[in-house]
């Protein structure tokens, strides 16, 4: 089973920020242990005050490619975060990792301490973080994770202050800069990375002419983005992170078996799941158990072992 940063997973599928609930609500649907192939959960990103995220609608079906959404980061805020939801995490019979996300790198900061705090008083609960880097700075409008030079502004100002929680980061696919930024985030002391998360989109209703989104522009997830993810898993793993040891946890458009397995040749160490639970939540299992039988009929004893195994021509 994959090891990320030295946590052991006993799954292979994670389950991808702001899909599963605030901390582990899918769980009243799908079996969030190892048996139903789960082997992390990542909670919504958290910022430090609650949000009650943009207007409805905020998410839409995007035809036969997948979703679109504009949730607008609602979340209870970390105090309540702390208070009433983390606490729930021994309960929970799989690996927590926690999202953190803001509009500041202090935002970043404020959260990630809270949160690694209560991790370190309870045994290591939480072993590791994830910043959703796709934010805006509120001071510059540039997103967190849209530049090499953002991104370790942001780790310097994180990095020093999480001592217990292992530190992923999660990117954007959409800057031509994408290896240059995931070694600057490994530069700056990111012990993983996630790629990716969603691709700016919209969608414009025809007959009244006005946009689907309260918030007009949203996130395209599903299996549109997946191969747009691969490319950028290869070309991260082949130029920055197989160098360094540092593993990609590859997220997008994950359906089935074979789009993980993708991922898995591409670079990847595990995958995330998110679009999918909303079609079905028995996909975590199945994947699961698809990648096993691939893994074995490959000759191998692990899908760890097939990290980075494409053959090119
Ligand atoms: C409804 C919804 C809410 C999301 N909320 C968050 C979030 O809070 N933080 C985050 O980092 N990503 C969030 N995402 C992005 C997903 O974690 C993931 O990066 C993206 O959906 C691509 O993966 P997928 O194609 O498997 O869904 C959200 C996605 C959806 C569909």
């Amino acid at each position: 089973m994959p090891t990320i940063a030295g946590i052991q997973l006993d799954a292979p599928v994670i389950l991808a920020a702001g899909t599963a609930g605030v901390l582990d609500e899918m769980g009243d649907v799908l079996d969030l242990s190892p048996t139903g192939g789960v082997g992390a959960v990542i909670s919504k990103s958290i910022t430090p005050l609650p949000r009650d995220g943009n207007q409805t609608w905020r998410i839409l079906p995007a035809g036969s490619v997948g979703m679109l959404n504009a949730i607008g980061l609602a979340n209870p805020g970390v105090d309540a975060f702390v208070r009433d939801y983390l606490p729930k995490a021994r309960s929970v019979r799989t690996r927590v990792f926690v999202s953190v996300a803001g509009f500041s790198a202090d935002d970043y900061r404020i959260v990630a301490q809270a949160v690694d705090a209560f991790s370190r008083d309870n045994g290591g609960i939480i072993p590791a973080i994830e910043l959703n880097v796709s934010c805006p700075n509120v001071k510059t409008g540039r997103e967190f994770g849209g530049s090499p030079e953002l991104i370790r502004e942001l780790l310097d100002t994180v990095r020093p202050h999480v001592s217990t929680c292992k530190l992923i980061v999660k990117l954007t696919p959409m800057s031509a800069e994408l290896v240059a930024i995931a070694q600057a985030a490994i530069d700056a002391g990111a012990d993983a990375l996630t790629l990716c998360n969603t691709i700016p989109a919209m969608a414009i209703d025809v007959h009244t002419r006005k946009p689907k989104l309260a918030n007009v522009t949203g996130g395209l997830s599903g299996p549109a983005v997946h191969p747009v993810v691969v490319r950028h898993i290869h070309d991260v793993y082949r130029k920055a992170a197989k160098a360094r040891n540092i593993p990609i946890l590859g997220l997008g458009g994950v359906c089935n078996w074979e789009d993980a397995a993708e991922f898995i040749l591409a670079g990847a160490s595990a995958v995330q799941v998110g679009t999918m639970l909303f079609a079905d939540a028995g996909a975590p299992k199945r994947i699961a158990r698809g990648l096993a039988k691939w893994a074995a009929k490959q000759g191998a004893s692990d899908v760890s072992q097939l990290t980075g195994g494409v053959i090119l021509p």
